[in-house]
């Protein structure tokens, strides 16, 4: 067996109430004067006020900047408001959006020079500010993984500063944070969990601790989307999407993601399609091209997405893992064709080059890809 290391957040905290937890975590980190970090939105449905409650009177600030796909220069914005205010910890309340600024603040905030200069593996020199993650999608799994994802402006490209000093100190990952969810947000966030969970099973990094939270999550994910896309009150059904959710960023913050993403990446820097939805329309494209590569693994996820595939063929399996996921996707209203997003046709050619220098995802699929493979996929996703 080869080598694997798994590390996560140092600490989850997970079900209905696990809020309440807050301000004794906050008190063991240590933390006086912490920083929220969130948006408008999350602002306006109260999610915000309830976890100001929690902090019992303590001092803290709000800096509600935060906006999807977010760009390197809220990560900057945010770092002068921490400096300014002194404060000593971070507090994420959001989606990935929010969770992956705070994360680039902590490994930001005592760094000397351009934040650019952190895009990259272990460059962050030193552990910064602790960082407690409250998810409000189910999603990302940013609250357990060392990664921040910020589009680059200049480069038009969603880049990563990896570090393990940016892992989460403390998850809190409880349901009710996530039923004023919007339907889309619902979906897009939920496929892309999934996603997130296939590409962690399949990947050339997959490992058996990994494999049985990647498989745990497809169950989990592809029995409660459908019912949370359409009761957003479902709280058994918010519940199970983000322990899902939690499960597959455990699964690929440590085997990685792929070629999905990959591809998504162009589509979320260049024309800022919501990151949920851009690995939404590759992902049947992209499945169908990796499965002839691993093809008993595809007929294990087919069998994780609820499909009877005792008497088929792996080959056979690993068409219906396919149709599947397109049928999922459909159900929960993910528009089909990345003709409908103003996406010109003739920007694939570069796209599929800039795909191709995403080294740091591609490495990890099963499948070697080619750039005029990767054209290729993009045309018939068109
Ligand atoms: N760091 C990682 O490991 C990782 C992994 C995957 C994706 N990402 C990144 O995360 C970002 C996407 O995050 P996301 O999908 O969670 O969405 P998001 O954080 O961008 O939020 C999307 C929208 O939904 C709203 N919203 C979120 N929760 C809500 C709630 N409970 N009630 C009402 N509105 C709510 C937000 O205000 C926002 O307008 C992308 O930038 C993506 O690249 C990071
Ligand atoms: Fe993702």
């Amino acid at each position: 067996m080869n080598v694997s290391t798994f590390k996560i957040a140092n600490k989850l905290i997970t079900g209905e109430g696990a809020t309440d937890q807050l301000f004794n975590e906050v008190q063991r980190l240590n933390i006086k004067n912490p920083l929220i970090v969130t948006d408008k939105i999350l602002k306006e449905v109260g999610v915000v006020e309830k976890i100001e409650d929690k902090l019992n009177c303590l001092t803290f600030d709000v800096w509600d900047g935060v906006k999807p796909e977010p760009e390197v220069h809220l990560v900057e914005e945010c770092t002068s408001v921490f400096r300014e205010g002194k404060h000593d910890g971070l507090i994420a309340i959001g989606g990935g959006s929010a969770i992956d600024i705070a994360k680039g603040v902590s490994g930001f905030a005592g760094f000397d020079g351009k934040i650019e200069e952190l895009f990259g593996t272990d460059i962050v020199p030193e552990k910064g500010a602790p960082v407690i993650a409250i998810p409000t999608t189910a999603g990302t799994g940013s609250e357990v993984t060392n990664i921040s994802i910020l589009s680059d402006t200049e480069a038009q490209l969603k880049k990563g500063i990896v570090s393990d000093y940016i892992l989460p100190d403390v998850a809190i990952v409880a349901p009710e944070m996530t039923l004023t969810m919007p339907r889309s947000v619902t979906a897009a966030s939920g496929i892309d969990a999934l996603v997130h969970a296939i590409e962690a099973y399949i990947s050339v990094n997959a490992s058996p601790i990994t494999d049985a939270l990647a498989l745990g999550a497809i169950k989990l994910i592809a029995t409660n989307l459908p019912k949370a896309f359409s009761n957003p009150n479902n709280v058994k059904a918010r519940e199970n999407m983000a322990t899902g959710s939690l499960m597959a960023g455990m699964a690929f913050g440590n085997a990685g993601v792929a070629a999905v993403h990959a591809l998504a990446y162009p589509l979320g820097g260049r024309f800022h399609i919501a990151h949920g939805v851009s690995n939404a329309l590759l992902l049947p494209y992209v499945m169908e091209w990796n499965k002839i590569s691993c093809v008993e693994r595809f007929r294990d996820i087919a069998e994780a997405l609820g499909e009877n595939v005792s008497h088929l063929s792996d080959i056979e399996a690993a068409d219906r893992s396919v149709e599947s996921m397109r049928r999922l996707c459909e159900a929960v209203n993910i528009p089909k064709g990345i003709r409908h997003f103003n996406v010109p046709e003739d920007a694939i050619a570069s796209m599929a080059e800039d795909a191709s220098k995403i080294e740091r995802l591609l490495k990890n699929n099963p499948r070697i890809f080619t750039v005029e493979e990767i054209e290729k996929i993009y045309r018939a996703a068109y």
